[in-house]
């Protein structure tokens, strides 16, 4: 059976991936096959945020098996998931994913194990669009009426199984007529805030304005903004938060002005093994892409250069992590706990 959504579709026997790398001047879908395709996508950025990341890794691992026939089984797919874990190292999700499926190990094998996972790739797909549903109420409930809010990176449609996560959060308070504007910061080096949230938030007709990364503090200094919202790749266990390199100059910044910083997330994305931020590996991605923009060089061919995809946020300075099940204030261990023990929203 379909499962699409605006990056992801899924054709029962092949996956197809919008190419992000190419918006939002093209418009190209790439036909993934296996798990080793599914990997590159990931690793170059064909498909990316963390819970788009993770419904790919399922529906890789799906293919393969399907590739394998009747050899399939949890102990010939090992190879598929160690190339699978393998592509990006910081988004949990991905991990996340490839730990549910394991729950068919042992019990499956061959074309009974392919379907299986297909049908259970297809289940995480649509239960992120429900969370993403869920987390845009709860956290449309903490914004002041009339509010101008800033994202950072994409968290929209592109990077999950639809809607979004802070980007879930800004279509549901526009839904609402609850917001006035968002400020998007175009997100220095890969520019998803400018290629894609600016992008997507255009084609929801919500209006937007694209802002220079260091454009931040002056608009909070003004009193333009009245909340910042964005989403995480990983949440320990405590609340500190990886997400996309320059969220935490924002809750700095935000903590600063007095506004608050809300960041928005599945319970996928949180990693309770992980007792603090200083535990996630932070992934390092190519030099080039800080030396050039668009394959045109804008420094020095040799520059070093320092190139980490993702910073950590201390909890001290969010103000609120939304999920699917409610609102956590001001997180710390013992409410992150109790959040993960409630099985329905608060
Ligand atoms: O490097 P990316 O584009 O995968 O980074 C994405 C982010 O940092 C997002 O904020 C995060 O994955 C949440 S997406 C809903």
């Amino acid at each position: 059976m379909a499962v699409n959504s605006a990056a992801i579709r899924w054709l029962g026997d092949h996956l197809q991936l919008l190419d992000q790398r190419c918006l939002p001047t093209e418009t190209l879908w790439l036909d993934i096959r296996d798990s080793q395709q599914a990997a590159d996508a990931i690793r170059n950025m064909v498909v990316r945020g963390a819970p788009a990341i993770g419904i790919t890794a399922a529906y890789g691992l799906a293919l393969e098996a399907q590739s394998m026939g009747n050899d399939a089984s949890w102990v010939t797919l090992q190879n598929a998931v160690a190339t699978l874990a393998d592509s990006r190292p910081t988004a949990v999700n991905l991990f996340w994913a490839l730990e549910r499926l394991q729950r068919y190990a042992g019990d499956l094998q061959g074309k009974a194990l392919a379907q299986a996972l297909a049908e259970d790739a297809e289940a995480i797909h649509r239960e992120d669009l429900a969370a993403n549903q869920a987390m845009g109420e709860f956290g449309a409930d903490l914004l002041p009426s009339g509010a101008t809010v800033y994202t950072h990176c994409n968290t929209g449609a592109l990077a999950t199984g639809g809607h979004g996560t802070a980007l879930g959060i800004i279509r549901s308070a526009w839904a609402r007529n609850q917001l006035t504007g968002v400020f998007a910061g175009e997100t220095r080096p890969w520019l998803q805030g400018s290629r894609l949230t600016s992008w997507e938030l255009l084609n929801d007709g919500i209006p937007v304005t694209l802002v220079a990364d260091s454009c931040a503090g002056q608009l909070m200094q003004q009193g333009k903004i009245q909340a910042v919202i964005v989403g995480a790749d990983r949440i320990t266990a405590n609340g500190d938060t990886a997400n996309k390199i320059g969220t935490y100059n924002l809750a700095v910044l935000a903590q600063h002005h007095n506004i608050p910083f809300i960041v928005a997330a599945p319970v996928s994305t949180l990693d309770p093994a992980l007792p603090n931020g200083s535990h996630i590996v932070i992934e390092e991605r190519d030099a080039n892409e800080v030396r050039n923009v668009q394959g045109k060089s804008l420094a020095p061919e040799h520059c070093p250069v320092y190139n980490p995809a993702f910073d950590i946020t201390p909890a001290q300075l969010i103000t609120a992590i939304v999920t699917e099940r409610g609102v956590v204030h001001c997180p710390d261990t013992a409410k992150i706990n109790s959040h993960l023990a409630q099985t329905k929203e608060s």
